[in-house]
């Protein structure tokens, strides 16, 4: 199997989520927790296009399907799918949201896709190969952070995390351009591989959301751990630090 037969579906999931009207119908299920049906319709569409190109493959995905890591995900092959991630900018009209396609093999990431269809922005990585953007390959900058942007995402499910992501971010403030908090966790770590953005961090993200997006940075040169400085262990949820090349030290305002 190709990467590019994964680009192409998830090319067509994009025209899924550009001609979808606004949501009426919204599932809440905790705090800012949406589920449309756009994200149903998208996740069927790969899940049945994504069986046909690789047939043995397990699936495990935010919107229906398989949710959890189960230990028959840690040998072959797994799809890691976010239908929309992003999902509260889709219901307000607000940009971006993309797609995120994962696949893991034996447990570690092989291959990721994440596309945003409004600005037609197609990241993709595979292992030991690179990361792309629309064909191109592309870098993490080699900026020092008080020459970068930087971005987070705020865990809004957790409440119970709040006060630390505020935290480190007042202190990361001054040691950066300025933040950003763009919506969506997967097209955050692809703006730090592209180089508009020299760190990204958030306190939990799931599997669905970094599953692509960290073998995207990865590959791009970027150094991605947990907020601890521990490798990602690609099962489930966790906290994602994610930093360009250029920043050599991590900033103090992850330290303890
Ligand atoms: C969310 C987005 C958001 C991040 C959350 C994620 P969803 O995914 O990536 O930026 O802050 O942690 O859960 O719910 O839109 O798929
Ligand atoms: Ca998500």
């Amino acid at each position: 199997m190709e990467i590019n037969e994964i680009i192409e579906i998830v090319r067509e999931a994009g025209n899924i989520m550009l001609s979808a009207k606004r949501p009426k119908v919204m599932e809440k299920s905790g705090h800012a927790n949406f589920c449309t049906e756009t994200d149903e319709r998208i996740q069927e569409f790969l899940m049945k296009r994504l069986k046909e190109v690789l047939p043995e493959a397990e699936f495990l995905g935010e919107e229906e399907g398989q949710d959890k890591f189960l230990s028959k995900m840690e040998s072959g092959f797994c799809f890691v799918i976010d239908p929309i991630d992003g999902t509260s900018n889709f219901i307000y009209e607000y940009r971006p949201s993309v797609i995120s396609v994962g696949l893991l093999r034996d447990g570690e990431p092989f291959m990721g896709v994440v596309y945003d269809p409004y600005d037609d922005m197609m990241f993709s990585a595979e292992a030991g190969h690179g990361a792309y953007m629309n064909g191109e390959r592309i870098m993490s900058t080699d900026s020092p952070l008080s020459d970068c942007l930087a971005s987070f995402g705020t865990a809004p499910y957790y409440e119970e995390l709040r006060d630390r992501s505020f935290d480190i971010a007042k202190k990361l403030l001054p040691l950066c351009v300025d933040l950003r908090r763009s919506g969506t966790a997967a097209f955050d770590m692809c703006c730090v591989a592209l180089g508009r953005c020299g760190l990204y961090f958030e306190l939990k993200i799931q599997l669905w959301d970094y599953a692509a997006a960290a073998l995207i940075a990865k590959e791009a040169g970027c150094r991605i751990t947990d907020i601890d400085g521990k490798t990602l262990s690609y099962r489930g949820a966790t906290s994602v630090l994610c930093m360009a090349r250029g920043i050599k030290d991590t900033p103090d305002c992850f330290l303890a």
